[in-house]
């Protein structure tokens, strides 16, 4: 019998679910990085939502025929993947010593692809030479040729597809209060810092003495004359960049994704989609995949949860297009209702995030070993020998709850 199944509720520091996760990375990091990670935004109507609809969707089980084998790898974006989640990229991650370089680790043992975001703490070619299959994600910030410097830059490092999120709208107010995050963890926004800091040793203690969370982003550095790369901006000097830059078209758009192909010919995702119009007009961007999103309810506060937006779309564009989604997700039963209503895949933001804050690479693959356990369990419970099999009617689905 494997240890763990001994007695599997010995307090050890592998967690059982992400709600626990989350209960640790609170008590584990100091208050404005916690803040930080929860995120949300104005009145956290979207964030919410996110995961309410979730609860909303009913599982209907048979007792008994289900089956001994169950499979849940599948071909995303051309990649083979030993689970339908995707890890999707998301800022932040300099909450752990290790930060994306942690994250991508895990998702390599767990044989699943990394999402690394430009405003990422660490540079794509450490967190490509981690996770061999890493997507880059790019905002639309700066003008084409950094763009396009950018994106070379992700190809030779070795990226295996582009993200692009478009779905940003700079909001600024959070009714529970924003944390405070300083220009850069200096001596002095350590002293102000501290009240909330010091209470956490063990946190900063896993920094070291010298090496203090590290707040600039250097896949945005600009290049330099002769080749390689200057001083990585600061998030603020990055964020600067990325609200003077004027919004994308959908000939943008095109052009992305038409240099991004012409750059690496890998996968072009457009991330952030909440309508069929717009699904539709990414299909005639040519993009290989869209994710439907609502940024994790970061961003435009009122959006729907991104499972009641997903089946519309999923059917007026997923033969075109792979339809991945994203928000909300927490447990491997929200895997499958949203499998079911036609994601190829989902994307996972804040439950690797609490992982990874909890416990470094170890909680990530905690995270996705949880993830897994939950989808597989979910499988035998409905009687099903594959992800293949998932279905609308694998659910119960109140009326209302599709939106488009
Ligand atoms: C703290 C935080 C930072 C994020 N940063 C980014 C980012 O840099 N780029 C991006 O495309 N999405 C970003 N996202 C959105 C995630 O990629 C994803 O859409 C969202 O987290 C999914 O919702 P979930 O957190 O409920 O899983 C961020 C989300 C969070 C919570």
């Amino acid at each position: 019998m494997p240890e763990w199944a001994q007695n599997p509720w010995k307090p050890n520091p592998w967690f059982e679910s992400v709600a626990v996760a989350q209960a640790r990375a609170r008590k584990r990091l100091p208050k404005p990085l916690y803040g930080a990670l929860v995120a949300g935004s104005e009145r956290g109507q979207t964030v919410a939502d996110n995961q309410a609809a979730f609860a909303q969707l009913g599982l209907l089980p048979h007792v008994a025929g289900a089956h001994a084998e169950r499979s849940m790898g599948r071909v995303v974006l051309g990649q083979e993947v030993s689970l339908p989640v995707l890890i999707s990229p998301t800022g932040v991650q300099a909450v752990h010593p290790d930060g994306e370089v942690a994250v991508a680790r895990a998702a390599n043992a767990r044989g699943t692809l990394m999402g690394l975001s430009n405003f990422a703490s660490k540079p794509v070619e450490e967190v490509v030479e981690a996770c061999p299959r890493t997507l880059f994600q790019m905002y639309w910030t700066g003008d084409r040729d950094v763009m396009v410097h950018r994106m070379q830059r992700a190809q030779k490092a070795g990226a295996i597809g582009l993200i692009a999120t478009l779905d940003w709208s700079f909001s600024m107010g959070r009714d529970w209060g924003s944390p405070e995050i300083p220009e850069q963890i200096d001596l002095k926004a350590m002293v102000r810092l501290a009240p909330s800091v010091v209470t956490k040793p063990r946190w900063l203690r896993q920094f070291g003495p010298r090496h203090l969370p590290d707040l600039t982003a250097p896949n945005l550095a600009p290049p330099v004359p002769g080749g390689g790369w200057g001083a990585a901006p600061t998030f603020f000097g990055a964020y600067y960049e990325w609200m003077t830059t004027p919004p994308p078209s959908w000939e943008d758009v095109a052009w992305m994704r038409q240099t991004w192909a012409d750059i690496s010919g890998t996968p072009f995702v457009l991330k952030g989609v909440a309508r069929v119009d717009d699904a539709k007009r990414a299909v005639d961007a040519g993009v290989d995949a869209i994710s439907v999103s609502n940024h994790g309810g970061n961003n435009l506060d009122g959006t729907p949860a991104a499972i009641r937006l997903l089946h519309p779309i999923a059917t007026a564009v997923g033969d075109q297009v792979e339809v991945l989604m994203d928000g909300g997700v927490r447990r491997g039963s929200d895997v499958v209702k949203a499998l079911a209503l036609g994601a190829r895949a989902v994307l996972i933001g804040r439950a690797y995030l609490w992982g990874l804050a909890a416990n470094g690479q170890a909680g990530v693959e905690n995270v996705l070993d949880i993830l897994r356990g939950g989808i597989d369990s979910a499988l035998l419970g409905l009687g099903l020998s594959s992800i293949d099999e998932l279905a609308p009617e694998t659910l119960v689905v109140p009326d209302g709850f599709h939106v488009s």
